[in-house]
């Protein structure tokens, strides 16, 4: 496995796969990783002959009051982790490295992020947008792999993709969870003991909305206001938004049916998580 740092080296290792005429898969990651990107490293060891994953901790997506500054970082361990799934290639850039001091181009996408996480993270999609259309003109990759567990931000890769025709093909993943039910995040590692047991309320009310799907209910707001309640019982969660809409355009439904997707953000302290499901 190799590690490297500059956008140059990325792409003479790429061009030489390319002229062996060797498929590449792609995981975009921000690093402390965990069993959910292991998850996606090995859908993407399973459908390419090459396997880069980038590690990079993305300014450009984080707003001026969030966590850029403090966000877990451990390369040794995300190296090891990559080397025991068989990873090819790292690429761990420098936001130097990513851009300059004349960088001024980005990849706005409208309609998608206008709900959700977008509404209280304003810039968010448009830092995860321009970031991977970088990644994905650099390392020029066959297959790039999401984790469902970001549902938006899957459905909007997938969509601008389509958009700026990036051969690119994008596959989603499962979410992977703790044995708690907890949703896999870098992010946990924030939680104190007793947040961490707060923090169950995410998937405890993903669970309830599931089954009353599963056994038939198809009321929006009959789902979504159960799964409230569920986490207000947490007295230190705070909700962000729980929201039943459609997967493709990401608008509010009223009807339940394939393909909604039900997503929440909650905050335990001063944590904030994600958790959804997706109607099939
Ligand atoms: P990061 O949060 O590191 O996540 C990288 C990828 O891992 C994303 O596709 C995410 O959905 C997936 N992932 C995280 N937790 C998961 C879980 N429990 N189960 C399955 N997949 C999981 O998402 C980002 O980084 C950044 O926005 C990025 C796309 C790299 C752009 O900077």
């Amino acid at each position: 496995m190799q590690i490297v740092s500059t956008i140059k080296e990325v792409r003479e290792i790429v061009k030489e796969w390319k002229k062996q005429d060797l498929s590449v898969g792609y995981v975009p990651t921000m690093g402390y990783l965990h069993e959910g990107h292991a998850s996606l490293i090995k859908a993407a060891r399973k459908g390419n002959e090459k396997v880069v994953v980038s590690i990079f901790v993305n300014p450009m997506q984080f707003g001026p009051t969030e966590d850029l500054a403090s966000y877990p970082r451990d390369l040794e361990k995300d190296a090891r982790l990559c080397e025991a799934e068989g990873v090819d290639l790292i690429f761990h850039p420098e936001p130097e490295e990513m851009y300059d001091e004349s960088f001024c181009s980005f990849t706005d996408i409208n309609g998608l992020s206008n709900a959700l996480c977008g509404l209280s993270r304003p810039i968010h999609f448009r830092g995860v947008c321009t970031v991977l259309n970088k990644f994905f003109n650099i390392i020029q990759p066959d297959r790039a792999y999401f984790g469902q567990k970001d549902a938006q931000q899957a459905a909007i890769v997938k969509q601008f993709v389509k958009d700026l025709n990036i051969p690119v093909e994008i596959i989603r993943c499962p979410i992977i969870r703790e044995e708690d039910g907890l949703a896999k995040s870098s992010r946990n590692t924030y939680l104190s003991q007793e947040e961490r047991q707060a923090a169950l309320c995410l998937s405890k009310a993903i669970f309830l909305g599931q089954d009353m799907v599963k056994n038939g209910e198809t009321d929006a707001k009959k789902v979504t206001e159960a799964m409230i309640g569920r986490i207000k019982e947490e007295p230190m969660a705070d909700i962000e938004y729980v929201k039943a809409v459609n997967g493709l355009t990401m608008q509010d439904v009223s009807v339940i049916k394939a393909p909604t997707l039900v997503a929440m953000a909650v905050r335990i302290g001063s944590t904030r998580l994600i958790d959804n499901f997706v109607v099939e």
